[in-house]
């Protein structure tokens, strides 16, 4: 018979680069198994030293993609006895325009609004939904990334962003109030200028008005969403974080 792998285990979305890839290493380094999703498929000369069985390729921004991802995520829990012990909700994006400004409310094509909505905001709650019971078995934890541009107009963040962004932070304080009887915590982080390949230029400028002035390190990140899917977290839910360097004060 196959041995259950006793590992705690979370699933990640936007595992390939900045705020995901320093998640990946925080988990890992804590003991848990991390599958992580990204568009990429798992690259054979990665020096990340789980395999390809702990990697879905998967397009967040198709539906139909996004529900065949969910239902090998939930084979591959089977080993774990059905469990999961964190979804995090990490992978986003932000399109600018060609010069990098600011895509606004008036001119931003309708395109642009759907696929951003469906990465940021209906992939969230798709995946969610979609491993409920794998997440109440474990009395797991969901963390979905939002940001301050969700508060705030910002320089460079687009308004289907911005809007987004609002949207899953409410989302979030929906879903602790009906996954919360079935044992799910279920939070929010809010970034600002984290040093990734989203910024644009010109957030130098922003840093010089932030309290702490500095941007905040990916590692800053990973250590919050940590602590949120740890049992040192284990009665807060509905919370949304402010990860900036006090730059919404
Ligand atoms: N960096 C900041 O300052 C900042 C501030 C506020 C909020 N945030 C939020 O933090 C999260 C991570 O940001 P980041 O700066 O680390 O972003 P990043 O470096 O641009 O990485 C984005 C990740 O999302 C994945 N992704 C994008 N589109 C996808 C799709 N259609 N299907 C599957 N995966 C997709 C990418 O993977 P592949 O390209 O490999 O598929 C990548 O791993 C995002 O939600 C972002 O909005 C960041």
């Amino acid at each position: 018979m196959a041995e259950i792998d006793s590992r705690k285990t979370i699933v990640l979305t936007g595992a390939s680069r900045g705020i995901g890839h320093a998640t990946v290493k925080r988990f890992s380094r804590e003991g848990w198994r991390v599958i992580t999703c990204s568009r990429q498929a798992f690259a054979e000369d990665c020096p990340w030293p789980a395999g390809p069985e702990d990697h879905i390729k998967v397009d967040l921004a198709d539906q139909e993609d996004v529900g065949i991802a969910v239902s090998e995520i939930r084979h591959r829990l089977e080993a774990h006895g059905g469990q999961l012990n964190a979804l995090v909700n990490n992978a986003g994006i932000s399109p600018k325009l060609k010069d990098g400004g600011r895509m606004n409310s008036i001119e931003t094509p309708m395109h642009v609004w759907r696929d951003v909505f469906q990465v940021n905001f209906f992939a969230p709650i798709m995946l969610a939904r979609g491993l409920f019971k794998e997440l109440a078995a474990a009395k797991g934890s969901i963390v979905n990334v939002t940001s301050i541009a969700g508060t705030r107009v910002h320089p460079f963040a687009g308004t289907a962003y911005a809007t987004s962004k609002a949207a899953l932070g409410s989302l979030t304080r929906e879903m602790a109030h009906d996954f919360g009887p079935h044992g799910i915590r279920v939070n929010a982080i809010a970034p600002g200028e984290i040093d990734t390949a989203i910024l644009s230029p010109g957030t130098d400028k922003i840093v010089e008005t932030i309290p702490l002035r500095r941007l905040g390190a990916t590692s800053e990140v990973a250590d919050i969403i940590f602590f949120l899917c740890s049992g040192q977290a284990s009665y807060v839910t509905g919370s949304e974080i402010h990860i900036n360097g006090g730059q919404h004060v």
